[in-house]
């Protein structure tokens, strides 16, 4: 399988994983297995990633002042830090700010602090040049009524400062904008709401590891958006897939523009994930995230699909080591990697059939459910409501596809019955 990083630790020395959620894990289990001391923090006392850890620390992710608090204090009673990452959690602040506050390798502030405002990062890729969706703070219903009425609907209402797609809403002729603005602006934190023109055409993930400022994509993954008329106006992502089916050179551009982008975000040494658009005009940047990816991309469907320990990697380099290209360099002969969730119809969970028999086919990778039975399902708004997922693999893309399709369409059922 995944290649064991070629280190040794000099002694015991210490990585703190911002994050112990159950996406963290596999990264939890690798620093681990580096021989590292781990420390893992985390908000929620039930984050499956403290048990793990050498040392939990009960702290919520978003804060980082209580964070570095925290870190300071584990200093002074069990000695040095060596390195911050976070996984799979949104929280580049936090780990920069610990970063900055210990002295230990990790991007500027001031980048991460980008990376947590859509706003203002878009900002900073029209000043750098790099090509994104026209777009426009909106601070009232009225202003977005009158956007409405420049530009059409073929807009994208969201906040400033959220994820997992909570209130990202595409809007269309028939959305209430007084509704879909104080949806928007009820999920984000500091209560601020932008528009974007929506951008048609193929959408990727792009996951890279810049290192002195030379990027190496490592993730480039097809996500499936064929759930968009079923949920609209919610963007609901249905799953994804390696390798692109895009042309290489075109995919080269792709990756090219997302590593450019993190670099004008002020990214020289660290992990830049992007979400990005193949318009008819060329690739355009929807988003770049600071931090190592979740939905099983960093931690699972990377290295399934390339051979690169990314995870590994970004220990490595969160530790100020800097990874051989060699290291960092896509293997050959692995195999099509696809992952697709599950959409149960709303309503109380009966049951969840069929999973003894899914785990036992060879292709399954990993199944997950994220509900179980009777809980109450509420209809998909967000990211966070899908049900489970599967990842497969098989010896071309389509084969991974359809196998994760059949068995999100009719190998497992999640019975659900009215609340
Ligand atoms: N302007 C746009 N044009 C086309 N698609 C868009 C646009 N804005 C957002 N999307 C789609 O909606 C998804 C979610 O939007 P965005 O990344 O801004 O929100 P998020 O809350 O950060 O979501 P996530 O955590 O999934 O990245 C994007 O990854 C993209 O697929
Ligand atoms: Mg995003």
């Amino acid at each position: 399988m995944i290649p064991e990083a070629p280190i040794q630790a000099r002694d015991r020395r210490t990585i703190w994983i911002v994050s112990g959620g159950a996406e963290a894990v596999p990264g939890i289990e690798r620093a681990k297995a580096m021989g590292l001391r781990v420390v893992v923090s985390d908000g929620s006392g039930e984050a499956p990633g403290l048990a793990l850890a050498d040392h939990p620390v009960i702290v919520s992710t978003y804060d980082a002042d209580a964070t570095l608090a925290a870190a300071r204090d584990f200093r002074q009673r069990h000695g040095p830090i060596d390195g911050v990452l976070c996984i799979a959690a949104d929280v580049p602040l936090t780990v920069a700010t610990v970063a900055a506050g210990l002295g230990l390798p990790g991007i500027p502030v001031p980048a991460a602090q980008l990376a947590m405002d859509k706003l203002a990062m878009k900002r900073r890729l029209v000043e750098a040049g790099i090509p994104v969706p026209w777009f426009a703070p909106v601070r009232s219903v009225a202003e977005l009524q009158t956007l409405l009425a420049e530009r059409g609907p073929q807009l994208v209402l969201k906040p400033v400062d959220s994820r997992g797609a909570r209130g990202v809403l595409r809007l269309s002729a028939g959305t209430d904008p007084d509704w879909a603005f104080h949806h928007a602006r009820s999920v984000s934190p500091s209560a601020r709401v932008m528009v974007e023109a929506y951008l048609p055409g193929p959408q990727v993930s792009t996951e890279a590891l810049l290192i002195d400022g030379t990027g190496h994509t490592v993730g480039f993954a097809d996500r499936n958006y064929e759930h968009l008329e079923r949920y609209a106006p919610y963007v609901i992502e249905n799953g994804g897939e390696q390798p692109s089916a895009l042309e290489p050179d075109v995919c080269q551009a792709i990756a090219g523009l997302a590593i450019r982008a993190g670099r004008a975000l002020g990214i020289e040494t660290g992990v830049v994930k992007g979400d990005m658009v193949l318009t008819e005009q060329g690739p355009a940047v929807i988003e770049i995230a600071a931090r190592l990816s979740g939905g099983w991309f960093s931690t699972t469907q990377i290295p399934l699909a390339s051979g690169v320990d990314l995870i590994g990697a970004a220990i490595r380099v969160a530790l100020g080591e800097r990874p051989e290209a060699a290291d960092l360099a896509i293997r050959q002969g692995r195999p099509a990697v696809a992952i697709r969730y599950f959409f149960p119809s709303p309503g109380r969970v009966r049951a969840i059939e069929g999973i003894e028999a899914v785990r036992a086919l060879p292709w399954v990778h990993q199944l997950g459910f994220f509900v179980s039975a009777g809980e109450v399902l509420a209809p998909v708004t967000d990211h966070t409501r899908r049900a489970g997922y599967v990842i497969t693999t098989g010896d071309s893309r389509d084969e991974a596809v359809a196998r994760a399709r059949e068995i999100v369409e009719s190998r497992i059922r999640i019975r659900t019955e009215p609340a």
